[in-house]
């Protein structure tokens, strides 16, 4: 048996036998040569079968492989003779491990959104799709790694929760031996009391908005990372979100940008993410969207469209800070100078890829906050142990919440969530 090798590590290997495993993405062939192309997720490689090499039955095996057959095959590493760099496999073994049952669905030809959607299992082996699935994974790994490395500890939050973080309008219920639960739409609250543990806390997992509308950038299950930060006010909180968005896009630019350009990301607008992010207040929105044409008065909430609008000034994230409470979640501290402004801020990604964090200070007088809930009419009781967070040593803290998806989106250039979660849940997908 010869060595096994991953195809991205076929460079190390020239002049070697290897056996590499995979699957038949698309072959051609030309008298003495069948050209295969094989993939095993590492990457994707030639395989040359020369007539003059193999025995005549595995020649003629060659010949009749369907795309998606899972193969084994052996054979010495070459640099390819006119693309430097490249590399291919010279094939003396060829093992057929499955011949796909019927004809593999997704062809290099144009398919329907709703016919690749359908087969989203087989669509990930598409190369776009495999290059999502990589940066998705460095945009986590990138994530994970910042708070690590920046004194956060990672406190898990619950998926099953007794009350609501985001509005009541959005929530999926569930039978929980007999009572009702929600599947969680945000695990900050908890994160507040992991902060009064930890000092720095953050989670990161899957929420849950059941979102009647559809949107490009809603989905019913996304993941959001969530940190929270005793001691920590909302100037605090727009310095970490800027310094943390920045080293997540220059970590994916360093580690993915083969991926990228595969996708044609323009890499040159992902450059420009550096610090200071612009800063404007709600109002000062309010105003560009006027100049803008728009009939934008204070206290309307904003859409995709008018988020694309006020981050067009920038070739960078913006963050709109100091919303009207009125627009706001029960938790948020008011800004102390306009009570009725909240000490908020979401960060608009540019090129019209919209809010992609939304965080600020929490409320920690524990009067106001009970009032806020009141107004807010959520249910008191439900909230008594989070209410407990400002009777035991009350402490000024903020955080925010980052939508993984609305991430990727971005950083891949794509101009709705679907594609950017292996198995996408929204208002009319449940399926596969
Ligand atoms: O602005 P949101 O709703 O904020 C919160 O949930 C806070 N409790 C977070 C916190 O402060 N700890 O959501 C935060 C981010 C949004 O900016 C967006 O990126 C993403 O989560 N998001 C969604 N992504 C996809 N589909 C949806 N339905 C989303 N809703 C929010
Ligand atoms: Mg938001």
């Amino acid at each position: 048996m010869t060595k096994r090798v991953k195809i991205d590590q076929l460079g190390g290997e020239v002049g070697e036998r290897v056996t590499i495993e995979g699957w038949l993405y698309n072959k051609r062939s030309s008298g003495k040569l069948h050209f295969l192309e094989l993939r095993d997720g590492s990457g994707i490689c030639q395989c040359v079968v020369f007539k003059g090499d193999v025995s005549a039955e595995i020649f003629a095996k060659a010949d009749h492989l369907s795309q998606e057959t899972s193969l084994r095959v052996s054979g010495v590493v070459r640099e390819h003779a006119k693309l430097k760099g490249t590399f291919e496999v010279g094939v003396t073994e060829l093992e057929v491990l499955a011949t796909p049952m019927r004809e593999f669905p997704i062809s290099p030809k144009e398919h329907g959104t709703d016919f690749l959607m359908d087969n989203r299992h087989l669509w990930l082996r598409s190369k776009r799709q495999h290059a999502i699935l990589r940066v998705r994974a460095e945009i986590i790994a990138a994530v994970r790694d910042y708070f690590d490395g920046n004194g956060f500890t990672l406190v898990d939050a619950p998926i099953f929760t007794p009350n609501a973080c985001e509005g009541t309008s959005n929530l999926f219920e569930t039978d929980y031996h007999g009572d009702a639960a929600y599947l969680t739409q945000s695990g900050q609250l908890y994160m507040e009391a992991a902060a009064a543990a930890v000092g720095k806390a953050y989670c990161f997992g899957p929420t849950f908005r059941a979102e009647k509308s559809k949107t490009r950038r809603h989905l019913a299950e996304f993941w959001m990372v969530e940190p929270e930060v005793a001691f920590m006010d909302l100037e605090g909180d727009m310095e970490l979100a800027e310094d943390f968005l920045v080293s997540v896009v220059a970590r994916v630019l360093d580690k993915r940008r083969k991926e990228l350009e595969s996708i044609e990301r323009d890499t040159s607008k992902l450059e420009l993410i550096k610090k200071p992010f612009p800063r404007i207040t709600y109002a000062q929105a309010i105003e560009t969207l006027q100049k803008a044409g728009h009939d934008a008065k204070h206290g309307d909430d904003f859409g995709g469209d008018e988020e694309t609008v006020i981050s067009n000034g920038f070739d960078r994230p913006v963050i709109v800070h100091r919303y009207p409470m009125d627009l706001k979640a029960f938790y948020f501290k008011k800004d102390p100078t306009d009570p009725r402004l909240a000490l908020n801020m979401d960060v608009l990604a540019p090129e019209g890829y919209g809010e992609v964090i939304g965080g600020g200070q929490r409320e920690d007088d524990l009067a106001t906050l009970e009032a806020a809930i009141t107004h807010h009419k959520l249910p008191m009781e439900a909230f008594e142990w989070y209410l407990d967070l400002r009777r035991y040593g009350s402490f000024p803290h903020a955080g925010f919440g980052l939508g993984i998806e609305r991430t990727v989106a971005w950083l891949c250039g794509l101009p709705h969530v679907r594609e950017t979660i292996p198995f996408p849940r929204m208002l009319n997908r449940l399926h596969p």
